[in-house]
């Protein structure tokens, strides 16, 4: 049933769906901009979006099978807006590209992606590097929920039962996912593991793969972002530009290079 790129890559574009009002957000944002570079850009639901609006648009993108599945998705495109897409593959902590961006986008919780400080510092550094001057650095993320520490020891390590998060159809074969979950509160990590079962007539496949998750609390976040050289100058609680609740909902910014606030 195809390789495990393949098999990432249809979990992700049946999960990955985004949050309700996201893409039209990004248009607005994106305003005015001609060139835009999405780091971790999966497969291209927002940058998709962001070309057909007519911005240039460079994704950045690790997962090699995220970025076949655009480049077929590409073909189904008009050429005006193919030729406005770039795809570079790789990791966005070395990027050096040789442009420079209106915009740097990382939406979806792609900074909870990063593992550890020095992940996360490496691509907000090149995320920084890349904007033009008065560009301006944009990301969603959710707020993690507040929990004692006396309620982190218990949770640490602790595995939920698998259950059944979805069903689909793909190249033949019928897909059932179960997901199981252990959250470690203390290193503020989620690993989600995925359960397939992959059914060809009597034929069923069974494949197992983990995503693993850092979360960050707002104050971390903003910290990261200063230690990058990048200042956050909006900030809100959804895509609608309700306030910000560092206990709940999403945090949705805006950051400038620190230069160009001075
Ligand atoms: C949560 S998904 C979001 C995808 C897309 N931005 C969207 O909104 O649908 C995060 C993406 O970032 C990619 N990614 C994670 N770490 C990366 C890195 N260091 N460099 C480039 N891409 C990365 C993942 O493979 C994944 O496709």
């Amino acid at each position: 049933m195809g390789s495990r790129a393949q098999r990432e890559a249809w979990l992700h574009a049946v999960l990955h769906t985004g949050n309700p009002g996201d893409v039209a957000f990004y248009r607005r944002v994106c305003a005015g901009a001609r060139r835009v570079l999405e780091i971790g850009c999966g497969g291209g639901r927002v940058l998709l979006a962001l070309a057909r609006a007519g911005h240039e648009v460079t994704g950045v993108e690790l997962h090699r099978g995220l970025l076949a599945r655009l480049r077929r998705a590409l073909r189904d495109e008009e050429p005006a807006v193919r030729a406005r897409v770039r795809l570079v593959a790789g990791d966005a902590a070395r990027i050096d590209l040789d442009e420079r961006f209106e915009r740097v986008l990382a939406p979806y919780n792609m900074l909870y992606c990063l593992l550890d400080d020095d992940a996360l510092h490496a691509v907000l550094r090149r995320a920084e590097r890349h904007l033009a001057p008065g560009g301006r650095f944009v990301f969603d993320v959710y707020c993690p929920a507040r929990i004692d520490p006396g309620e982190a020891a218990r949770l640490e390590g602790l595995a939920g039962e698998p259950h059944h998060v979805v069903s689909f159809e793909a190249d033949g074969a019928f897909v059932d996912v179960f997901e199981s979950d252990t959250w470690d509160p203390r290193r503020q990590r989620i690993d989600a593991t995925y359960h397939y079962a992959i059914r060809r007539g009597d034929r069923v496949e069974r494949a197992v793969q983990t995503i693993p998750q850092r979360y960050l609390y707002p104050e971390q976040l903003e910290r990261a972002l200063e230690a990058a050289g990048l200042v956050l100058v909006e900030r809100h609680g959804d895509f609608d530009g309700a306030p910000f609740d560092p206990d709940e909902g999403l945090f949705v910014g805006v950051a400038a290079r620190r230069d160009d606030t001075r």
